[in-house]
């Protein structure tokens, strides 16, 4: 009786409806990802030209995914796509959006004031059973939520670019958040398909915290001239036996981004050796060289 009971109520407690806030590059995949995987999603964003974006990229995502798993059965790859759009609905009302929702995932700019102020609206009118979560880079997940009065329902659910190739969910808890919250945060990772581990809140979490230093020393590396950029790179793809060189990796995530994780970092934790500012980097960056997305950064494209 007792485990009947508490598969019940787990049951009733599993995560059906997602809400998620912003549809850039992160909030696209995650919303696209949690429709393929049978949830109904709402995704918000601030006007109709990024919701419109937001939309076509999506869809131009989920034709590659036809392309690549139904190969030979096109029939069931059209039925796929259709039934995954029709899970999502869009919305430029956030309040709203979430009023009928189990979870909202928020995917909007990296700033602590702009996402202090969507929480606080949100936490007022979301049903006291909603999860919140961030998927955040570089912001403790404890200062986002110290705005609301849900800190024991409130985590990180970081994801990783692109998301609908990456196989990687970092689950972070606070201090605050409580193990039912955990619990459901893991579920639903595994019910998105992705594997997931779980982090403390600590400053970037477990892949940024290696990776952020990393390609950072590679970039004081190529700045001391030790080697070039192209030798640094072929040296670790052949050596360390990495997919991406260093160099490579932070022209793909995009050199302001790095330098705007290193920054805030270094302020919050002026002593920590690692978290130094590359006067290099910051040169690039104020030269508009920001790697791919610009056209140049380490390399040119
Ligand atoms: P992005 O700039 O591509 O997308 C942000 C979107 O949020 C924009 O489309 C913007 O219109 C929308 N937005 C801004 N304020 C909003 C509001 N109040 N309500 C609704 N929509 C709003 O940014 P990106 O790269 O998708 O990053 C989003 C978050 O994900 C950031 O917190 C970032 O740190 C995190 N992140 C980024 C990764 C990356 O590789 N770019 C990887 C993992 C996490």
């Amino acid at each position: 009786l007792k485990s009947s009971f508490s598969s019940s109520a787990a049951m009733a407690g599993a995560i059906k409806h997602v809400t998620v806030i912003g549809g850039g590059l992160m909030g696209s995949g995650i919303a696209q990802v949690a429709a393929q995987t049978g949830h109904q999603v709402t995704l918000v964003e601030v006007n109709d030209a990024a919701l419109q974006k937001a939309h076509s990229s999506i869809q131009g995502s989920l034709q590659r995914v036809v392309k690549k798993l139904y190969k030979d059965k096109p029939a069931d790859g059209e039925k796929f796509l259709k039934e995954s759009l029709a899970r999502i609905t869009t919305s430029l009302n956030a309040e709203d959006a979430v009023k009928n929702t189990d979870l909202v995932v928020e995917a909007i700019v990296e700033n602590l004031r702009i996402k202090h102020k969507l929480f606080s609206s949100l936490d007022k009118v979301a049903p006291k059973h909603t999860i919140f979560a961030s998927n955040t880079s570089s912001l403790p997940i404890q200062d986002i939520a110290s705005v609301t009065n849900r800190k024991d329902r409130f985590g990180g659910l970081h994801f990783f670019n692109p998301v609908p190739v990456m196989k990687l969910l970092e689950v972070i808890r606070t201090p605050d958040t409580s193990d039912e919250t955990y619990e459901k945060m893991m579920e639903w990772g595994k019910n998105m398909g992705k594997t997931t581990v779980t982090c403390k809140d600590t400053p970037g979490f477990v892949v940024n915290r290696l990776l952020v230093p990393y390609l950072a020393e590679a970039l004081r590396m190529l700045e001391r001239g030790d080697a070039s950029a192209r030798d640094i790179d072929t040296a670790m793809k052949l050596g360390a036996g990495y997919p991406m060189g260093p160099l490579e990796l932070g022209d793909y995530v995009g050199l302001d981004t790095t330098k705007f994780i290193l920054d805030g970092w270094h302020k919050k934790f002026p002593n920590e050796q690692l978290f130094q500012p590359i006067p290099f980097l910051d040169k690039l960056v104020s030269e508009g060289k920001l790697g791919k997305k610009s056209g140049e950064g380490i390399y040119k494209y």
